[in-house]
C-alpha cells in the first residue's frame, strides 16, 4: 500500500510517500526557519499561513519524485496532534479532503509517536520492546516501547524540555534561533575538555533516583554566569555553551543508561530534534557500548519534524489495522493531546 504522510505541526512542511513493501520512495520538506528566525521564535499564524503556501507543491514533488500520480495513493496519514492549532488545521484539513476526493481511508497520526519510530525507518531497525528517549523542542521523555501504541512513560521533564532549553540558553547567549543547532555549533570553538572544563554548571535530579528531568535550573545557571562574564566575548560564550551541552548531554546518558537497567532492555532508541545533537551521540554510543546495548537513531534530516516519519507510523498503524483508516472525512485538530492517551491499533 502506498500511504501519503502529511506534516504540519509547527515551522516545518513536510509530505512523503512510504510503500508498505518498498519503504520511502520520496520526502520533501520546507523549513520555516528563516521566516521565523527575524523574531526568535515560531510565530503561530505566519506558520499557518505558510503551510497553507507548500502543502499543494510539496505534494507534487513527493509524486513527481516517486513516479506516482494522486490515483496510486492508498492511505492518508497526517499529523493530528500535538502542536500548533492553526498549523496542524492545514494538514488535517488537506489531508481529509484530499482522502474524500480520491475516497481513500486516513489515519490520524500523534505527531511524537512519529518522532519515536522515526529510527525504524533506517536499514536493521531495532526490535521492540526498546527504550525510547524522545528529545524534542516540545519534550523530553524516556518510555518503555512494547509495539505501536504500547507506550510506557518511565521519565518527563519536571519544567523546561531539553530542545527548549537549548533554544533558550541560545537566545540568552545571544545565539541565533534554532537555538539547538546553533549552540552546538559554538560550543565547538571552546577550549574546554572533560577533564578540563573552564566553567562548572549543575547535573539537576542526576542523582534523583528516578527517571525525570529538570532543565529550568540549569538555564538560570547560565545567566547567572553570563552576567558575571558582560559583556560576553567569543571564548566565553563558547565556553559557557560548551558546558551546557555538557550537562544536557550527561543529564540525557545517564538517566537513559538508567532506564536500560531499569527495564532490563538492551536496546535504546533517540528521536527529536535534540536526538541530531552529535555529542550527545558520542555519549550514547560509548555508554551503551560499555554496557553491551545498541542504540539507534534516525538519519540526522528524520531527527526534526518530517513528513516521513508521520507516512511510516501511519503505515504502522495501517497495517495493524488491516488496512481499514478512518472514512469518515471529518475531522478536528489536537493542539494538546497525551501520548499515554494512544492505543494499540
Ligand atoms: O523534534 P523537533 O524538530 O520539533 C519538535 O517537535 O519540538 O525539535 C526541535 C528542537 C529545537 O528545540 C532545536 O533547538 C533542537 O530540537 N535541536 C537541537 C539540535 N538540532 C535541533 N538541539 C541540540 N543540538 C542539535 N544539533
Ligand atoms: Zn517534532
Amino acid at each position: 500500500m502506498l500511504i501519503l504522510g502529511v506534516e504540519s505541526s509547527c515551522d516545518e512542511t513536510g509530505l512523503a510517500l512510504y510503500d508498505t513493501e518498498l519503504g520511502l520512495l520520496s520526502h520533501a520538506l520546507h523549513s520555516q526557519v528563516e521566516m521565523h528566525a527575524e523574531y526568535g521564535g515560531v510565530v503561530p499564524e505566519l506558520a499557518s499561513r505558510d503551510h497553507i503556501r507548500r502543502v499543494l507543491p510539496l505534494t507534487e514533488r513527493v509524486l513527481k519524485d516517486a513516479n506516482k500520480t494522486l490515483q496510486d495513493i492508498d492511505a492518508i496519514a497526517y499529523t493530528q496532534g500535538p502542536g500548533l492549532s492553526g498549523a496542524l488545521l492545514v494538514g488535517t484539513s488537506f489531508a481529509e479532503s484530499l482522502a474524500f476526493s480520491l475516497q481513500i481511508p486516513t489515519i490520524n497520526v500523534h505527531h511524537l509517536e512519529g518522532h519515536l519510530l522515526a529510527p525504524l525507518l533506517e536499514d536493521n531497525p531495532p526490535a521492540f520492546p526498546f527504550v525510547a528517549l524522545l528529545v524534542s523542542g516540545g519534550h523530553s521523555q524516556l518510555m518503555r516501547v512494547d509495539g505501536i501504541g504500547e507506550y510506557t512513560l518511565l521519565g518527563d521533564t519536571l519544567d523546561d524540555a531539553a530542545g527548549e532549553a537549548f533554544d533558550k540558553t541560545a537566545k540568552l547567549l545571544g545565539l541565533g534561533y534554532p537555538g539547538g543547532p546553533a549552540l552546538a555549533k559554538v560550543a565547538e570553538q571552546s577550549k574546554s575538555s572533560g577533564t578540563n572544563p573552564r566553567f562548572k554548571l549543575p547535573r539537576p535530579l542526576l542523582n534523583s533516583g528516578d527517571l525525570n528531568f529538570s532543565f529550568s535550573g540549569l538555564k538560570t545557571a547560565v545567566l547567572t554566569l553570563s552576567n558575571k562574564h558582560q559583556p560576553l566575548d567569543d571564548a566565553t560564550t563558547a565556553d559557557i555553551a560548551w558546558e551546557f551541552q555538557e550537562a544536557v548531554t550527561d543529564l540525557l546518558t545517564a538517566k537513559s543508561m538508567s532506564a536500560l537497567r531499569e527495564t532490563g532492555l538492551d536496546n535504546l532508541i533517540v528521536s527529536g530534534g535534540v536526538g541530531a545533537n552529535s555529542k550527545l551521540r558520542e555519549k550514547l554510543n560509548a555508554a551503551t557500548k560499555r554496557k553491551l546495548c545498541k542504540v539507534s537513531y534516525p538519519r540526522l534530516e528524520f531527527c526534526t519534524d518530517n513528513g516521513a516519519m508521520i507516512a511510516f507510523a501511519g503505515a504502522m498503524r495501517l497495517k495493524a489495522m488491516h488496512g481499514s483508516g478512518n472514512k469518515n472525512y471529518s475531522f478536528s485538530v489536537r493542539p494538546r493531546w497525551d501520548l499515554a492517551e494512544l492505543q494499540k491499533p
